[in-house]
This record gives structure tokens, sequence and C-alpha cells, in this order.
């Protein structure tokens, strides 16, 4: 699929259009994940002075934690394909005064970095862990085995399978490309060693990260 790709196209105008109006309620519906935040973010192994980008950061929910995790040496970037999401985080930025936090309104097709980053956070990204046009862009931005750390929602697995399609209907609120919920991290996972992960929330929910292989990165 290149960066071009129609269906990517259709894929990320559909997104754009659910996030116009989800923006103003975006946060208030984050609570219930906070702690999921805060694993996806521990398991970076973030460093005073590292270089770490929030993928598809959204109204900027990580970017506190994550700056606290860099200190004052390092450098967080983010980006958000959505004009509504991207200005609550841009701010963000701006009220808490951070010279080395640094937001960019485009997609993450077409994102183009200053410098490679040691780490990447996918945190309910599920539209961009879709796409190899993304994803081929986001990891050539990252050095070799860099950290990656990613969050989601997936669908349940034995009895409670039964309420997948509810999985779905959630999954579709937020995404342009809802499906592929049995494993979501399968276009991303080779490209990292030390793979792991985990279900979270009775298992419609998962933690997995690895570190970037050299032949993937940037
Ligand atoms: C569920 S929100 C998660 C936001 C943030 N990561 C968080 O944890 O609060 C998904 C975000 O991904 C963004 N997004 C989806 N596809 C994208 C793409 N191709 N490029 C850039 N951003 C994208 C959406 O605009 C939305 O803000």
């Amino acid at each position: 699929m290149s960066a071009n790709d129609p269906a990517d196209a259709a894929i990320r105008a559909r997104s754009i259009a659910r996030y116009r109006s989800r923006a103003a309620g975006y946060d208030a519906t984050c609570g219930p994940t906070w702690s999921i935040r805060e694993r996806a973010i521990a398991a970076l192994a973030l460093r005073a002075g590292d270089c770490v980008l929030d993928v598809g950061c959204g109204t900027g929910l990580s970017l506190p934690l994550l700056r606290a995790a860099v200190g004052d040496e390092g450098q967080v970037y983010g980006f958000d394909q959505s004009p509504e999401m991207l200005a609550q985080a841009r701010a963000r930025v701006a009220a808490a005064g951070w010279s080395n936090v640094t937001v960019y309104e485009c997609a993450a097709q077409g994102l183009r970095l200053p410098a490679p980053v040691d780490a990447l956070l996918f945190h309910y990204t599920h539209d961009i862990l879709r796409s190899p046009a993304a994803l081929g862009a986001l990891l050539t931005q990252a050095r070799p085995g860099a950290w990656v750390s990613i969050a989601g929602i997936k669908y349940f697995t034995g009895p409670l399978a039964l309420a997948n399609w509810w999985v779905y209907m959630k999954n579709r609120g937020y995404n342009g490309a809802p499906g592929e919920l049995r494993t979501p991290w399968d276009r991303i996972a080779p490209h990292l060693t030390d793979w792991q992960w985990q279900p979270t929330q009775y298992g419609m929910g998962y933690l997995a990260s690895g570190r970037l292989r050299v032949e993937a990165a940037g």
C-alpha cells in the first residue's frame, strides 16, 4: 500500500469526520483507561534526555507523562491528523509552557521528524496500526532498538466472544477501519524484537511492547 493509497485515504477521511464531533468530549471518556495509559508509558523505559514520539497524540493526554519522563533535556513529539483533537494538544503544550514538546497536525503516513526517536507510544491508535503505509512511515522515524509500546482494543476470546459485536461497535465510534480486532498488533509485531503482550479489561484490551528491529528503523 502506498502513502497515497485510496483505501487508506478513505479510512483517514472517516476518522477525521468522527473526531470532528468527538473531540470536545474526548478527555471525559478516558478516565477508565488511565491506568493502561500509565502502564503503556512505563513500558517505554524512558530516561531523562530521551526523545519520544506520541503517535496519534489526540488531545495530548499522554504529553504531561511523557514530558515528566524525559525531563528538561529530553524531547517529546506528538502528531495527529484531526484538527480538533490537535488543537487541544497545542493548547495543552502552550498552557504548560513546555519548550521541548512539539506537536504536528499531520497524518502518520506523511510524518517527517527532525531526528530519530528513542521510543514510540501507540495508545489507542488502531487505524494507524492497521495501515502499512502509516507504519512504514513511522518506523523509519525511530532508531534501531527503540522501545515501542502499544495499548488498544481487541476482541474477547472464549465465552465473552459473544459480546464482540459490541466491541466492534465501540471501536467503530473511534476509527475509520474498525475491524481486524482479533490480533490488531500483527502488522507491527514482525518489526519488533523482545515482543510481549498481555490482555487488559477482561480480554477486550491489550498492552504490548517490543524493540524496533534494525532493518525496520530509520
Ligand atoms: C482513540 S484516539 C487516541 C488519542 C491519544 N493517543 C490518546 O491516547 O488519548 C485516536 C487518534 O488517532 C488519530 N488518527 C487516526 N488515524 C490517524 C492517521 N492516519 N494519522 C494521524 N492521526 C490519526 C485520530 O485523529 C485520534 O486523535
